[in-house]
């Protein structure tokens, strides 16, 4: 898949800097040509002549070069000249100004003109990367069919740690991998398992190559030495490089493709209850909190999927890193998952109302003293997991879920049966499950029943993203 591949490689400003030279090697011998493109702020952390001399191609680095232009380094030429563009590391700032369609420098501009899949892979401390800007950004970016690798979680360069370390080079060239298979469909590239398996050697020897009594070598995003030195025109030996290192030992590179199974998968996840309006100030709901339905949008962005997340009103965020829809009414929430196709997956957590009064009033019904109450109408909602079960453009694999106080076990396998879906979550709302941190389900399939202990939902949902993984594998 990478053979003969053109990648432009934008690197941004991060102290991550550079882990993208590490990647442009790895690009180079899985037999892609790699363009660097170093934004300013990526000149601060990895010099011109380190990634030219990686790359073994001319770099681009100005808007405004008549010499970068004349050598068809022009932000049309980058756009047009590449069948992929990678953002490695992509900075909070950076991320920005993609979602704003900014070009104001030869990044943001080749960005905007280029045509060609756009993989972004964010690193920033874990602070920028939870605030409601990036968050709104990476919704932005993902709406517009960006596709994104991590970050990971982790120790970072300030000693704190969280969500937001950039994700390892070898993660980052199976994404590529990945996402190129997704945009030209083809049999499984062999040169790109040959260029992991090298990835993964090379670990080997970096780890071998760190310097003795380094921990910072090992755990956190930084550079065991100055970011990076000019390494002259030869193509640095691997121990040169100062991403490799500061990488992982082998394990934790074929983790860390490993462990996002999902990218470069689509699911739909549905959330929360609905609100079915009576008049402009009244609703029918329940009491569902969302907290489900997140915590599996959460998990599976955790796994590398994009995720679209149609969520009736909570008092919960949107998960990082997911796009979410938010809808009141069953009917809003069916519009908005048929918009999300086609999708591998679709899990309907949602508590979706089941009848909705037939004629809501556009005015509010006014109490008059002595008349007798309004008396409502109900009518049946659309049935969104039946809809999804049987849709021309059905996902891979459908999963609902059940919420029952009596006979759970049958009446979820009776709901398998009649909704067409592939699994049902079967949990008894008996007890205080429903807004709740725990849950204890059934996984029903057509193979037979599993019972999950009772468990925080987060771990429910780690638990069910894996399994549809799996599936999906
Ligand atoms: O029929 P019941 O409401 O028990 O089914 C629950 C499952 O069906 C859940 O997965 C829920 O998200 C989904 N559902 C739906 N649309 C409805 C009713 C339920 O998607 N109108």
């Amino acid at each position: 898949m990478l053979n003969g591949k053109r990648v432009l490689l934008i690197v941004s400003g991060s102290v991550a800097a550079f882990k993208a030279l590490e990647l442009a090697r790895l690009l180079g011998k899985a037999g892609a040509s790699v363009t660097g493109l170093l934004t300013e702020g990526g000149a601060r952390f990895v010099t011109p002549h380190a990634l030219q001399a990686i790359t073994n191609r001319p770099l681009a680095q100005d808007l405004w070069s008549l010499e970068e232009e004349a050598e068809g380094l022009g932000h049309i030429a980058l756009a047009r000249g590449h069948d992929i563009v990678v953002v490695a590391p992509a900075s909070a700032d950076r991320l920005a100004r993609m979602a704003a369609g900014m070009a104001d420098d030869l990044a943001g501009a080749a960005l905007l003109a280029t045509t060609a899949p756009v993989l972004v892979a964010p690193a920033m401390n874990w602070a920028m990367w939870a605030h409601p800007a990036t968050v709104a950004n990476m919704a932005i970016l993902a709406n517009r069919g960006v596709h994104v690798v991590g970050p990971e979680d982790g120790p970072m360069a300030e000693a704190e740690s969280g969500p937001g370390r950039l994700s390892e080079p070898p993660a980052i060239l199976a994404a590529i991998g990945a996402v190129l298979e997704e945009t030209l469909p083809g049999p499984a590239d062999p040169g790109l398992e040959a260029a992991l398996d090298a990835a993964i050697a090379a670990g080997e020897d970096a780890g071998g190559m760190a310097p003795p009594g380094n921990p910072a070598a090992e755990d956190a995003d930084v550079p065991a030495a100055p970011a990076a030195a000019p390494l002259g025109s030869a193509t640095p030996a691997l121990g040169d490089v100062p991403a490799l290192r500061a990488a992982r030992p082998a394990e934790n590179a074929a983790a860390a493709s490993a462990a996002r199974p999902l990218v470069g998968r689509h699911v739909l996840v549905t959330s929360g209850p609905t609100h079915e309006p009576i008049d402009p100030v009244r609703y029918l709901a329940n009491r569902s909190s969302g907290r489900q339905g997140h915590a599996i949008a959460a998990a599976l962005v955790a796994l590398g999927a994009r995720v679209t997340l149609v969520t009736g009103p909570v008092a919960l965020p949107d998960p990082a890193g997911t796009v979410a829809a938010h809808v009141e009414s069953a009917r809003e929430m069916l519009a908005a998952c048929e918009a999300a196709l086609p999708v591998d997956a679709a899990v309907c957590a949602a508590a979706v109302a089941d009848w909705r009064v037939a004629e809501a009033s556009n005015g509010k019904i006014k109490k008059r003293e002595g008349a007798a109450p309004p008396e409502l109408r109900l009518v049946p909602n659309p049935d969104i997991l039946a809809t999804l079960s049987h849709h021309a453009r059905r996902p891979g694999l459908v999963v609902g879920f059940a919420a029952e106080t009596d006979d759970l076990l049958a009446n979820a396998q009776a709901k398998l049966a009649r909704k067409g879906c592939d699994w049902i979550v079967a949990n008894d709302v008996s007890g205080d499950v429903m807004g709740g941190a725990e849950n204890r389900v059934h996984l029903v399939t057509r193979d037979g029943i599993e019972d999950w202990p009772r468990l925080p939902k987060e771990e429910v949902a780690r638990r069910l993203a894996a399994r549809i993984a799996e599936a999906l594998a």
